[in-house]
């Protein structure tokens, strides 16, 4: 692209752009990355500078950029049909797809109900969690005479989640977040959810035992909480926690948002601990990072409560416009089907081996107060003077800060606050493994030195003994 044309784009950008989890005065400070080619596990700007994807362009991105088999069935699709409602009809890569994910997913779930994003994931799993237990007890008289019947109180209307929980941005999901830096603002918005806190499972039986008759469910991400900054649950808590939710007849909501599809070693997290959820999310990696698509997975009883004649208003009343989009399912489809030709989880355990001792020398970093590691799901917690335990600070911004110092190594990663999260595509290579952790270890080290040290000029090509790739200077990322 000629110097002009750059030029305008970064303007453009900046002066119409307002974009998402970013303070955008600091965003209008720094030169804007501006990504125009994507290639194997490389994004690639509009200078021609290639950066690692070390976060799978958030989470997403599973067998690498511009994978031919997910091109040609885009393509394909594409000379078919790119949209067709959901709402009434139906489309062929849809169906096909819901077949493929029950075959993968826990073998309780029976049914597929389609959406486009991980938040719309999980509000339909709370909406069909209230309105399961709504259907057991309708109101009379019936609603639409206006009539509430008092089941608001009879009935189990509340939600269970996490400390620090994140299941999404718009104002259900949120509900059942726990994490203040991004929820407390809505507050006067949101409904209550009981919070269990530090996994304190006896604090969650004595809850249930008091309150099961109000809690419809207890929503969760399995084994690892990825957006509270990859903090990981005791072993024995997610299938303790499904006993007790049996137990109390509350049903549970797994997120695989951020953890399905492979990342933390397993297709999905529920297998560590081999639980069947009554309610599953599914998003993010679903399509391989190319379109978006996102799935609530429910067993045959859940779908039950729903199955009515149309008079007694039992019917889910939901659906997003582009639900179970055809090129979306077609690339899912596709996205799956390289699981299974290439054994993806197979081997990938390899790497995660590789990954686990790449990550070795963080452990005595001064700057590294814990590190955190699930599959190929990685959490670096940094702090100031780990002698002292001194954290740092919310201007200070070292997240960010580590961060631009990756961008000139040629690696795009982003924090959560002073958590350094990793989450590269199930396609990386054990070279670029190495490239990866050494490269944020070095912009840890930089970042963190009290005296800035002077940055490597655009286009130099080596730092501290690993080769980069071309080199880049982009900046701007405000951090989650
Ligand atoms: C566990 C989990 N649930 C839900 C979401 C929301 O997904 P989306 O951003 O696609 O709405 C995320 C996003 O990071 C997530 O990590």
């Amino acid at each position: 692209m000629n110097p002009k044309d750059i030029q305008k784009l970064k303007t453009l950008d900046k002066n119409l752009i307002w974009h998402p989890f970013t303070q955008m005065k600091e965003y209008e400070r720094e030169d804007p990355l501006i990504i125009e080619k994507g290639e194997g596990n490389y994004l690639i700007d509009i200078e021609g500078k290639k950066y690692l994807d070390g976060v799978s362009s958030l989470w997403v991105t599973v067998h690498g950029h511009r994978r031919a088999e997910l091109d040609q069935a885009v393509k394909d699709q594409i000379d078919k049909i790119a949209h067709s409602t959901m709402l009434g009809l139906s489309n062929v890569p849809a169906v096909l797809l819901a077949e493929k994910l029950l075959n993968i997913a826990p073998k309780n779930l029976k049914k597929v109900f389609y959406s486009d994003s991980g938040s719309t994931a999980v509000e339909i799993a709370l909406k069909i969690a209230f309105q399961y237990f709504r259907n057991q007890n309708p109101p009379n008289p019936p609603l639409l005479k206006g009539g509430e019947g008092g089941f608001l109180k009879k009935t189990k209307t509340k939600f269970v989640t996490l400390q620090n929980a994140y299941h999404g941005d718009t104002i259900g999901s949120v509900s059942v977040g726990g994490m203040d830096l991004f929820h407390s603002i809505y507050k006067p918005l949101l409904f209550d959810s009981y919070k269990i806190p530090s996994f304190d499972l006896e604090w969650a039986e004595n809850l249930f035992r008091e309150k099961h008759h109000e809690i419809a469910a207890v929503i969760v991400e399995p084994m690892i909480q990825a957006a509270a900054g990859m903090i990981l649950q005791p072993a024995g808590f997610l299938r303790k926690l499904r006993e007790l939710t049996r137990k109390y007849k509350i049903l549970l909501i797994v997120d695989e948002v951020a953890t399905g599809f492979g990342r933390t070693g397993k297709m999905f997290a529920c297998e560590h601990e081999a639980i069947q959820p009554d309610l599953m999310c599914v998003a993010k990696g679903i399509t391989g990072g190319y379109l978006p698509l996102a799935a609530t997975l429910t067993t045959q009883e859940i779908y039950d409560g729903f199955y009515a004649d149309y008079a007694e208003l039992k019917t889910f009343f939901h659906g997003h416009t582009y639900t179970g989009n055809p090129l979306a399912c077609a690339a899912a489809l596709a996205n799956l089907e390289i699981f299974e030709k290439e054994r993806t989880m197979e081997h990938l355990q390899k790497k995660i081996h590789l990954l686990q001792e790449c990550l070795i020398p963080f452990k005595t970093s001064p700057h590294v107060k814990e590190l955190r590691q699930l599959g190929v799901m990685v959490g670096i917690e940094l702090i100031k003077d780990k002698k002292k335990n001194l954290e740092y600070s919310l201007e200070e911004r070292i997240g960010h800060r580590v961060v631009l110092a990756a961008r000139k190594r040629g690696v795009v990663i982003r924090p959560l606050g002073a958590v350094i999260v990793l989450m590269p595509p199930l396609s990386i290579s054990e070279e670029e493994i190495q490239k990866l952790t050494q490269g944020v270890l070095e912009s840890i080290d930089e970042a963190s030195s009290p005296s800035p040290q002077p940055s490597p000029s655009r286009g130099e090509g080596e730092t501290r003994g690993i080769p980069s790739p071309l080199m880049g200077e982009g900046q701007g990322e405000g951090e989650i």
